[in-house]
């Protein structure tokens, strides 16, 4: 028995997404909520013949009390809600919008399924998951296991992107990504793992690679022309990075993948992590990308051996990440300190 709920589930990723949770066996309550035309989804998806039981809430149901129907007993609440990204528009333009969104919504949560895995899309994600981890926090809810920024995008376009680089099968390919997840926060350590593809490449080649994978996200949004930003490779990212957790249930060994986590102690291995990367970068960062063996209660550990073997070039651009990224998480924690 697993209940998903989707959060924005009436927006660009969360239709998609939700369309592929509904035809998830694993998925056996399907919990959808929006603040606008979520029935209409709700009703077309439960119109599909396979098991998951679809129900619907609008935030104004019920005397305004639709998100705690919606999380009632979720196991896993993963959240597309938000703004999305318009031409000449930075994820930062969008913090405000969403920044307070996000603290609503975890409000939610933490009030309501404290104990649910949550996965955040809402961009910033560099911000907006620090705003998850400070109400989880007041709430006394936070547990640095079970909440995640959704990053898998970046490990999607990583693959499909070398794979066009070196002419071969993207499935070929399982890059793992490491630090924050806009422009040069994002770091895919081709050298630890796509090694041989990688070496095939000139300098340039490499260079003109790891730029696309970091501003991967704004071919789509030009080629949008104003009607949004990446959603149908999201909601694919989004369900691919959430069956991890669905899978775990029937797997023996952990699987391991890059998600956007809290540094905070009682991860295994984070301190590790955090140690090395001040070593590095001179920064104390709270929260990072890094792959992570994944179980169904969370991050087992982090797999900090992958950061470690990560060649010069690769270190110089966990360097120049290290910067933004912890002014990201910076501003994510004051929005809700206030300070
Ligand atoms: P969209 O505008 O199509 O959908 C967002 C949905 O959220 C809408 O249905 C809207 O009504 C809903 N919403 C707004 N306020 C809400 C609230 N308080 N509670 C619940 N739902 C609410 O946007 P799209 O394209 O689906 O993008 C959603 C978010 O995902 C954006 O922040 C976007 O920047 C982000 N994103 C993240 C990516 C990632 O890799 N993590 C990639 C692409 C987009």
């Amino acid at each position: 028995m697993t209940k998903v709920a989707v959060l924005g589930a009436a927006g660009g990723i969360g239709q998609p997404l939700s369309l592929l949770l509904k035809l998830d066996k694993a998925v056996t309550d399907l919990s959808l909520f929006d603040v606008v035309n979520v029935p209409g989804v709700g009703a077309d998806l439960s119109h599909i013949n396979t098991d998951a039981k679809v129900s619907y809430h609008l935030k104004s149901d019920n005397n305004g009390t639709g998100l705690q129907s919606a999380l009632q007993g979720a196991d896993i609440v993963i959240i597309p809600a938000g703004v999305p990204r318009k031409p000449g528009m930075t994820r930062d333009d969008l913090f405000k919008i969403n920044g307070g969104i996000c603290a609503d919504l975890a409000t939610g949560i933490a009030t309501t399924c404290p104990d649910a895995l949550v996965l955040v899309i809402s961009n910033p994600v560099n911000s907006t998951v620090p705003i998850f981890a400070e109400v989880f926090k007041k709430h006394g809810s936070f547990n640095a296991n079970k909440l995640f920024g959704v990053t898998w995008l970046d490990t999607v376009r990583a693959n499909t992107f070398i794979a066009q680089a070196t002419a071969s099968y993207p499935t070929s390919f399982k890059v793992k990504v490491v630090g924050g997840h806009s422009g040069d926060t994002i770091v895919p350590l081709y050298s630890v793992t796509a090694a041989d593809a990688y070496a095939k490449l000139s300098n340039e080649e490499e260079s003109a690679l790891i730029h696309r994978v970091q501003f991967g996200g704004d071919e789509v949004v030009q080629a949008k022309q104003g009607a949004g930003s990446a959603t149908l490779s999201m909601a694919y990212a989004g369900y691919r990075f959430l069956k991890t957790f669905l899978n775990a249930k029937d797997l023996e060994e952990p699987i391991v993948e890059s998600c956007y986590i809290s540094l905070d102690e009682s991860v295994k291995g984070a301190k590790e992590t955090k140690a090395y990367l001040k070593e590095l970068t001179g920064e104390d960062i709270e929260f990072f990308a890094m792959p992570c063996k994944l179980g169904s209660n969370g991050v087992e550990s982090i797999e900090f051996d992958l950061l470690k073997a990560a060649n010069d070039k690769e270190r110089q651009l966990i360097n120049v990440c290290a910067n933004t990224l912890t002014g990201n998480i910076n501003k994510g924690v004051s929005f809700i300190r206030g300070n």
